[in-house]
């Protein structure tokens, strides 16, 4: 800890401990969401932008949702209705929206967010910006005792661009000094205002109402908040948190350093519940993917969405799944797979592309260059290469060999194929939709199959064969002679 930080201070443990704690129906919160996010220069609200598989906002209502806080205020500005609409849909239902119209700063927008809070002991305040917090940083602040507010710290060797934390010489909070209205001591200061506070909601409207504009951008600040306090002779906590989960998003090279950081994060959790991965720097995962003990992924992964990856399975070199189910012992190798079931010890790849709809069942096989939508394929049944399976059903222990293809779409409308249980379809067979190969029986190597094959038949459907002896012999003397 450094030494300008105040003397009252308890040591503050830098782990992740349990958010669990005193309920806190008492303390509201207010999530400022309001801003554009002009310096990510998009045309989407900067609390919009997905970094590590969920928006920076959900992040934020994900780790205020096991506090067990009372009503959670989102205050939205820029493209409100599309913010209100993504914080309604983040599940709490302790979530309300008021809309702050025109933004006049932080301080303005807490004031905008307390009209929607009518009883609480406290308010604990969030930038809606900052996707690394966690939630037991967060209950250190929530449970300050009524009468103490709080705000969160981190020394950084590269304080640029946050508000620095004033003190006086005996290191009592004095207030915070954004960067562009910094002396050139101030700018100095490596204690950063992370931008979360927790105060009394007694007497804070007053308080908030009080807060000028005098300051390089004439906005309203939420940190003037400090000051005041100071001079009513209250007490201002300073919580320190570690760095990283400070980190605000305002630019795109700071939404990549959170990605990297988030994803880091959720690698080192699924390391320590006995995933191995083999390369760190070289997989990403998503917070929303599970991954479950003694499964392995290989360098070169990308995983999203709702993937959920069983124990044993193997996954990788360079595969990317999303939304796709992976169950236990399957081996997914240099493939793309999206909104896809894999079954337990099937294989997929290398060079395979499962497009939504595809059910792989138990020990069935998709392998190089096979594409596959919309399709059930049973188990055992293997399509190994260079095929195409497109709304279609596979039964149980069926051959879909080499170059064999579903012709699903006649130029207006997809239908459907059906190959029943232990059916072989040979190679470099074309099946035209809608059509049924019945179980167990066989099509022969480059047939066009325009009609239903019954169980247990074979169809032929191409030229028959003719040779003629002697042709190139023939054809080679005449060539020489001329
Ligand atoms: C803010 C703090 C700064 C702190 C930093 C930490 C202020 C004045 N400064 O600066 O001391 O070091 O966070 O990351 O608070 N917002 C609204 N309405 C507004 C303005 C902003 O809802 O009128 C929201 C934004 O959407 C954002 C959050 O408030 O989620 C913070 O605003 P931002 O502009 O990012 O503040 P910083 O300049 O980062
Ligand atoms: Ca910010």
């Amino acid at each position: 800890m450094s030494a300008d930080l105040p003397p009252d201070q308890p040591p503050e443990p830098t782990g992740d401990p349990s958010a669990d704690g005193p309920p806190r129906g008492h303390v509201a919160a207010i999530v400022m969401a309001a801003g554009k996010g002009t310096r990510l220069r998009s045309d989407t609200a900067k609390v919009l932008h997905p970094v590590a598989g969920r928006s920076l906002l959900h992040h934020v209502l994900g780790v205020l949702a096991p506090l067990g806080l009372g009503r959670i205020v989102v205050v939205v500005g820029h493209q409100a209705d599309d913010v209100a609409a993504h914080a309604r849909d983040s599940g709490l239902d302790n979530v309300v929206t008021v809309v702050q119209q025109p933004q006049h700063g932080t301080g303005h927008a807490v004031e905008v967010g307390l009209s929607a809070i009518d009883a609480a002991d406290k308010v604990l305040v969030v930038n809606g910006d900052a996707p690394l917090l966690t939630a037991a940083t967060l209950a250190r602040l929530a449970d300050q005792p009524v009468g103490t507010s709080a705000i969160l710290s981190t020394e950084l060797d590269d304080p640029t661009g946050y508000g620095r934390i004033v003190r006086d010489a005996d290191g009592a909070v004095l207030g915070v000094v954004e960067e562009r209205d910094c002396t050139e001591e101030e700018r100095a200061i490596r204690s950063v205002n992370g931008g979360m506070y927790v105060f009394d909601h007694d007497g804070l409207a007053d308080r908030v109402a009080a807060i000028g504009t005098d300051n390089e951008q004439g906005e309203r600040y939420v940190t003037d908040l400090v000051g005041l306090l100071v001079a009513e002779r209250r007490e201002v906590r300073v919580v320190t948190a570690p760095a990283v989960e400070l980190t605000g998003v305002n630019d795109r090279a700071q939404l990549a350093r959170a990605g990297q950081a988030l994803r880091r994060r959720h690698l080192d959790e699924m390391m320590a519940s006995g995933v191995t991965v083999m390369d760190p720097e070289a997989t990403w995962i998503d917070v929303t993917v599970d991954v479950e003990p003694d499964a392995t992924i290989l360098p070169g992964c990308l995983l999203t969405g709702a993937t959920h990856v069983a124990a044993g399975a193997v996954v990788g070199p360079h595969t990317e799944l999303h939304d796709t189910e992976v169950a236990a012992g399957a081996r997914v190798r240099q493939s793309v797979c999206d909104t896809v079931a894999i079954g337990p010890d099937a294989q997929v790849g290398p060079f395979a592309h499962l497009r939504p709809g595809t059910e792989l069942g138990p020990h069935g096989k998709v392998g190089a260059f096979a594409e596959t939508k919309n399709a059930t394929i049973g188990a055992r049944s293997k399509v190994p290469h260079l095929s195409y399976v497109g709304d279609a059903t596979l039964g149980e222990d069926v051959n879909f060999s080499c170059g064999a293809v579903t012709v699903n779409y006649d130029g207006f409308d997809k239908h459907h194929t059906t190959v029943e249980d232990g059916a072989f379809v040979g190679c470099d067979t074309m099946l035209v939709a809608p059509v049924t190969v019945g179980t167990g029986a066989f099509v022969a190597a480059g047939s066009t199959v325009t009609e239903d094959v019954p169980p247990g038949a074979l169809a032929i459907a191409r030229a028959r064969q003719t040779v003629k002896e002697g042709w190139a012999d023939q054809r080679r003397a005449e060539h020489d002679a001329d």
